[in-house]
């Protein structure tokens, strides 16, 4: 996988641009079935960790082209669709559209979170995009401002542990487990491989986990779900390891988010 690389940092602005180019792609890989992961590991354990959630006001971070949150709104209070990504956000009212309790913000949730008018939320979903943000502890401070104390906060995202190994990039020589580092790379899944490139952001796990207790999330579930057997049958390669991990916290009371907005 030469075609791997690291880059310099981007801000949310530049990968908000990325995103723009990639919306139609992913949309389709999406409503084609063909990205087996997001059908049958990824959306599926993403509902399964929301059933405890008290879903009155669902914020979806990272909404992308909203595949996710119109399934989600089927369930839902209000879900509140957060993505910078304008292309992103035109797919996903299309995707949505048979649901009327969506609202969409065109902002990386930093700046949500810092409108003072948005009362905090019940519960949050971020469906594979923490290590697609580029600044990790911004991220959760602004989960942390805008879930109420006891909302739940699922995230599904690509393993830590496991990611590098499966796109062979665990043994270049630039690789360090524990250093954050972005990396650009095709933009694929399983089965089928695009000129596009993107961007993803390799954390090591304990770097998570710090960065959202730091806000006073609580750990309450972590789960490396894999496929059945019938549906692991149908990719490439055998899963000889997880390659998404999910999670859910609690948020608890803590300094930073007694903020009343
Ligand atoms: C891999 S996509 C996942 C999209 C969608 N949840 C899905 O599963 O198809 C990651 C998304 O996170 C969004 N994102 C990245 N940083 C963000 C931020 N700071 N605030 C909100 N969304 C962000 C990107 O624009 C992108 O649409």
């Amino acid at each position: 996988m030469t075609s791997i690389q690291p880059c310099p940092p981007k801000n949310n602005a530049e990968l908000a641009r990325e995103w723009d180019r990639l919306a139609e792609e992913r949309h389709r890989q999406i409503t084609s079935g063909e990205d087996l992961s997001f059908d049958h590991v990824v959306a599926p354990t993403s509902h399964f960790l929301l059933r405890e959630a008290d879903l009155t006001t669902v914020l979806d971070v990272g909404c992308g082209t909203g595949e996710f949150t119109a399934q989600l709104a089927a369930k839902a209070g209000t879900v509140v669709a957060i993505d910078p990504s304008a292309a992103n956000m035109k797919l996903a009212r299309f995707s949505c559209r048979y649901s009327k309790n969506v609202q969409f913000v065109v902002a990386p949730v930093e700046e949500v979170a810092n409108s003072l008018d948005r009362r905090p939320a019940t519960a949050a979903v971020a469906v594979m995009t923490l290590m697609t943000v580029p600044d990790l502890r911004q991220f959760a401070k602004a989960v942390a401002r805008l879930l109420n104390t006891g909302g739940r906060f699922v995230a599904t995202l690509t393993h830590p542990c496991f990611w590098p190994r499966y796109w062979g990039y665990d043994r270049e020589p630039w690789f360090r487990y524990d250093r954050e580092t972005f990396i650009e790379a095709p933009f694929v899944i399983s089965n089928r491989e695009t000129e596009l490139r993107t961007t993803h952001v390799h954390r090591p796990l304990a770097l998570y986990l710090s960065s959202f207790a730091r806000e006073g999330f609580l750990l309450e579930v972590m789960a490396e779900p894999m496929p059945t057997e019938a549906v692991e049958s149908r990719y490439p390669r055998r899963w000889e390891f997880p390659r998404f991990l999910a999670v859910r916290w609690v948020k608890g009371e803590s300094s930073n988010n007694r903020l009343v907005l």
